[in-house]
C-alpha cells in the first residue's frame, strides 16, 4: 500500500482533479470537526452530512426540516446574523453533540476547514473521518479494505497546516506500518507450538511518501506527551483562550474511546461503517 499525505490545506483544491479512485481518503480535523463527527455518530446520530458554506446547510434545512445544523465560524456556533434567519443548532464542540441533543438526528455541519476538506475527497474510492478518538478502528478499517494508495488529508486551519492534523495523520501511518512489519512474526501461540507467523504479503507492505514519513516522525516524536505538545498548537491556544471551548483539546486528544469508523458516502453522508 502507497501511503501519501497532504499536510497543508493549500494542496486540496488540486485534489478535485486528480484521479482518486483507487484512493482512500482519511480526513484528519482533530480541533474538532473529525473529533465532533466521530462523537456524535457514537452518540447516536444517524448521520452527518458535511457541506462548505452555511447556505448549502440552510438549503438543506428548507427541504427537510428534521435536520439540525451545526458547525462553526471563527470557531464559535453560527449566528442569526450570519444565516439571515435563526442561530444554528449546534456549534462545533464534540461535548455539545450528546446523546440528549443527537440521537436519531441527522445533522448539516458547515465548519471552515474540516467539512471543505472531506468535500474535496468526495471522489475517492472511500473516504474516512478520523480522528484520535477512532484512530486504531479506522486503522483496522483500511487494512480490511487494503487500498492501492492511502491518502492521509490534514484539513488544517484556515490556509495553514495544522500540528495535530499532521499528528494524528503521523500516529495512523505508524500503526499501519508497525502492524505491517509484524505481519510475518510469530503470535504468541505461533510462538509456543513452533509455527511461523503469517508469511509477509506484498499488500501488507507500506511504502511512504516524504510528506506521509514527515507525519509519522514528527508523531513518534510528540508520542510521549501529546497533549503537551498540541496545547502549543495555534488551533489548541485559540480553543484555550475561550472558557466554554478550553475543555476541547482535552476531549479530542484521547485516543481509541470510540470503537468506529465513520465513512463518508455516495449521498454525501457520514455514517458508521464498522
Ligand atoms: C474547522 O473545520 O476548521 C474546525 O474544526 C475549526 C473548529 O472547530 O474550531
Amino acid at each position: 500500500m502507497k501511503i501519501d499525505a497532504i499536510l497543508s490545506p493549500a494542496e486540496l483544491p488540486p485534489l478535485v482533479g486528480r484521479d482518486l479512485r483507487d484512493t482512500v481518503c482519511v480526513v484528519f480535523d482533530v480541533l474538532r470537526a473529525t473529533s465532533t463527527f466521530v462523537t456524535a455518530l457514537h452518540n447516536g446520530a444517524k448521520a452527518v452530512i458535511p457541506v462548505a458554506e452555511i447556505s448549502e446547510a440552510l438549503a438543506f434545512r428548507q427541504k427537510k426540516p428534521g435536520v439540525l445544523l451545526g458547525g462553526e465560524r471563527d470557531g464559535v456556533k453560527i449566528r442569526a446574523d450570519q444565516t439571515g434567519g435563526g442561530d444554528f443548532d449546534l456549534g462545533n464542540s464534540p461535548r455539545e453533540y450528546t446523546p440528549e441533543k443527537v440521537r436519531g438526528k441527522t445533522i448539516v455541519s458547515t465548519t471552515t476547514n474540516g467539512t471543505r476538506a472531506l468535500r474535496a475527497c468526495a471522489c475517492a474510492q472511500t473516504v474516512l473521518a478520523a480522528s484520535f478518538l477512532n484512530l486504531t478502528v479506522t486503522a483496522q478499517f483500511i487494512r480490511k479494505l487494503q487500498p492501492v494508495e492511502l491518502l492521509l488529508v490534514c484539513a488544517g486551519t484556515r490556509e495553514n497546516m495544522a500540528d495535530e492534523d499532521v499528528l494524528a495523520a503521523g500516529a495512523l501511518g505508524d500503526l499501519l506500518i508497525r502492524w505491517s512489519e509484524t505481519a510475518g512474526e510469530p503470535n504468541r501461540e505461533q510462538k509456543h507450538s513452533g509455527l511461523r507467523g503469517r508469511p509477509p504479503h506484498l499488500k501488507d507492505t507500506c511504502e511512504f511518501s516524504d510528506s506521509a514519513q514527515i507525519a509519522r516522525r514528527v508523531y513518534v516524536q510528540a508520542k510521549p506527551d501529546l497533549l503537551a505538545t498540541v496545547c502549543t498548537s495555534e488551533n489548541a491556544r485559540r480553543l484555550l483562550a475561550i472558557p466554554e471551548l478550553r475543555d476541547d483539546v482535552a476531549f479530542c486528544l484521547r485516543q481509541d474511546v470510540f470503537n468506529l469508523a465513520a465513512a463518508l458516502g455516495r449521498d454525501g453522508a457520514i455514517r458508521i461503517s464498522i
